[in-house]
């Protein structure tokens, strides 16, 4: 108890105490103090025995963690204080030299730090498996004709494989922005103890190496404190699940009976307790549905962070919840979109008829028109003119009679027919990144390059 000649009321204790949630920290807490043993032994602050002792029950403390038989006391406020109770439990004073040169504020800056790069590795690993899936998808609908849109309305044709890769090339960015945040935890807090330093000439490269960090935080003031690789980690885990809610949206969109593009398997929907009719897409609607819960993370910490004064203030300890339900809500999501498009079916037949439509040609009917010297603000007019005219005779471009086409836009001849043949406005789309097959062959052709770099 020390300075203390009351016990702590309980209700302090149950808002103080954090050990209901950050357990979770124990294998990154007991491979740091492992770390720790071995550089406090190396700089000769604490024996050979010791080390051997401290190896030794933080091993049994690990085992009894695996293999869930760890059991919480009631005066374990935290996951550091409850690893230590345990230890010294199990090999006696010897215990109390592990907390040598060390503070649970540095301690637990390290813990998170490890942690954040353990999960931005697995968000990386499972952004590449999804854009695999995508990348396959594209390269199975390589020339399936649907219609591109803005404004939700129909717009230009597009090819299957140049859409599925559009979602790629944006998880591509998320890949990125973790590769960013692993970057992030680079600099090792520990060994700055409770704000200003430690009182022991400690190793600190060789506890960053052994902890694979890259380099030694240079300020103690500012590593006790930085929770910024925490701020990049849900910055990160907020634009992918934003990412994730679009592609949900839309294949909710796109498996309804309205568009018919797609149906999700049956290990990714639900019936309706009462419609017998039914196949909802749920998982679908959910990936779209959870984007605000790993945002609402990003705000809480900020939230938490904006306005506290050096150095370590206990509103750090709200660092944790936050993060973990973004990390658990994002790796699920991630799985899941991975799964869910892998059996996914689209229906080559409802996309060619969406996309047959002929208004969807209207651009490359004015490129013709600027083909032959016409300005293109010109040639819309024109085009406009004509989609006009064949909606207001209830007819498509192309069973407009010569005589009508000639009345509505002189300009055009035998070659405007010609241009209304499906298939010629996909594959006049030749630029750089457009949906024409050489380009979109190209394209997967990179996909897979930054697949197979990893
Ligand atoms: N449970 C605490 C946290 O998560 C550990 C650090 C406690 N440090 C302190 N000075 N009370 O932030």
């Amino acid at each position: 108890m020390g300075r203390f000649s009351d016990p702590q009321d309980p209700l302090f204790q149950a808002l103080n105490s954090s050990i209901s949630f950050d357990l979770r920290l124990a294998p990154f807490d007991i491979e740091q103090s492992l770390a720790h043993a071995r550089m406090l032994t190396r700089a000769s602050i604490i024996g050979e025995d010791d080390l051997a002792t401290l190896e030794r029950g933080l091993e049994a403390v690990r085992k009894e963690i695996d293999e869930d038989e760890f059991e919480i006391q009631p005066g374990d406020e935290d996951v550091h204080m409850a690893v230590e109770r345990r230890l010294t439990e199990i090999v006696g004073p010897a215990g109390g030299k592990l907390h040598t040169a060390r503070s649970r504020n540095d301690q637990v800056a390290t813990d998170v730090a490890l942690l954040v790069r353990w999960h931005a590795e697995s968000a990386r690993e499972l952004l590449l498996r999804l854009m695999a899936v995508l990348a396959d998808l594209a390269g199975r609908h390589a020339d399936w004709p649907l219609p591109g849109y803005t404004h939700l309305q129909r717009a230009q044709p597009v090819y299957l494989s140049h859409h599925l890769l559009a979602h790629f090339w944006r998880f591509r960015r998320d890949l990125r922005r973790f590769e960013f945040c692993v970057e992030s935890t680079s600099e090792l807090p520990l060994g700055s103890g409770a704000l200003a330093g430690v009182n022991f000439d400690t190793d600190r490269e060789f506890l960053a190496s052994e902890l694979g960090f890259e380099s030694v935080a240079p300020n103690s003031l500012d590593a006790v404190s930085n929770r910024d690789f925490v701020l990049d980690y849900l910055a990160a885990a907020s634009t992918c699940a934003t990412h994730l809610s679009q592609l949900g949206a839309e294949l909710v969109l796109w498996s309804s009976e309205e568009f018919g593009f797609c149906e999700v398997a049956d290990a990714f929907a639900s019936g309706s307790s009462l419609m017998p009719q039914k196949k909802n897409p749920d998982a679908a609607e959910l990936l779209r549905a959870k984007a605000p819960r790993v945002w609402s993370s990003l705000v809480r910490l900020h939230g938490v962070l904006h306005g506290l004064p050096l150095t370590y203030n206990k509103d750090l300890q709200e660092d944790k919840e936050p993060l973990f339900d973004a990390i658990d809500t994002l790796e699920l999501c991630l799985s899941v979109a991975a799964s869910m498009l892998e059996t996914i079916a689209f229906d080559r037949e409802r996309m060619a008829a969406a996309s047959a439509d002929e208004l969807l040609a209207a651009t490359d009917v004015a490129d013709l028109l600027v083909k032959r010297g016409m300005p293109f603000r010109e040639a819309h007019g024109v085009v406009g003119g004509l989609v006009r005219g064949a909606l207001d005779r209830g007819k498509a471009l192309s069973e407009l009679s010569e005589q009508e086409l000639s009345e509505l836009a002189p300009q055009l001849d035998g070659e405007f027919y010609d241009l209304l043949r499906q298939g010629a406005w996909l594959e006049s789309k030749v630029s750089e990144g457009g949906t024409s097959s050489a380009r979109v062959a190209e394209q997967l052709e990179r996909a897979r390059a930054v697949l197979a770099a990893g």
